[in-house]
């Protein structure tokens, strides 16, 4: 097995408007590696969220190549049929607002997933319970979402992109909704579990207080990718 977790190859996406075309990103190519946490950023508008959406199969690419682990998913189209079955298998998504099912509690919130996949209900819930136990809120399993706070709420929603087992989390602006403190908890959360999971995830941030706890910056510029190490801070074009 390598250490590949997403690699993706000149990718190009482009969107119609009518008569006229916009392109968003040019013959992108990077790699992450399991165990990666990865800043990315960009200017509001210039496609973040969309190549986030590309790497989760939500948004069709215009052309190019999307490996998943060793899985070639995606080569000028989709290589399989079953794109929903890689998001609910492979992937964690986080968004910015939590998006907690208000009528479920936190554990049922959780175990929506994994229960879909075919996993038992005993498994699924012995395993929220153990995500809510690392991330210290064991004690509102029962509780409704509108009874915690914004940070909690936000952990549940970690808890909940994890309680598939995913190899790839994508976390769109996690941290918008928190306050600096809280902030910078979640974002160590989440690099205790790239480490100690092995899994890769890709962090959209406008928040530069961020970056040092991340491993690398991938920032999107005049539709091109540069990464960048955080440490020593140097740049290399990739494409
Ligand atoms: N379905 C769509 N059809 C047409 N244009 C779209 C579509 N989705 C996104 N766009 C355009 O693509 C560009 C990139 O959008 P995207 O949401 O990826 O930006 P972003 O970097 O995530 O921005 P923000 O920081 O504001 O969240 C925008 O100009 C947007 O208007
Ligand atoms: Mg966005």
């Amino acid at each position: 097995m390598s250490k590949q977790s997403i690699r993706v190859d000149n990718l190009v996406k482009r969107f119609t408007k009518g008569e006229e075309v916009v392109s968003i990103v040019e013959n992108a190519s990077f790699k992450i590696d399991k165990g990666e946490l990865v800043a990315l950023i960009a200017p509001s508008g210039a496609g973040k969220t969309t190549l986030l959406m590309m790497i989760g199969c939500v948004e069709k690419p215009t052309s190019g190549v999307i490996y998943l682990g060793d899985e070639k998913v995606y080569d000028d189209k989709w290589l399989t049929k079953q794109t929903r079955k890689i998001r609910r298998e492979k992937i964690g998504f986080i968004f910015q607002a939590h998006y907690l099912i208000p009528f479920l509690t936190v554990l049922e919130n959780i175990i929506l997933v994994p229960q879909t996949n075919g996993v038992s209900p005993e498994e699924s819930e012995r395993f929220a319970m153990e995500l809510l136990e690392y991330f210290d809120i064991a004690d509102k399993a029962h509780s409704m979402p509108s009874e915690l706070s914004g940070g909690q709420n936000q952990r549940v929603a970690i808890a909940r992109a994890l309680a598939n087992r995913p190899q790839i989390i994508l976390a769109d602006e996690p941290t918008a909704a928190l306050d600096s403190q809280r902030s910078v908890s979640v974002v160590q959360m989440l690099k205790k579990i790239a480490l100690e999971q092995d899994v890769a995830i890709v962090m959209v941030t406008h928040d530069e207080a961020m970056l040092p706890l991340c491993d690398r910056i991938l920032k999107i510029e005049d539709k091109k990718i540069i990464s960048s190490k955080i440490e020593g801070n140097t740049q290399e074009t990739l494409v």
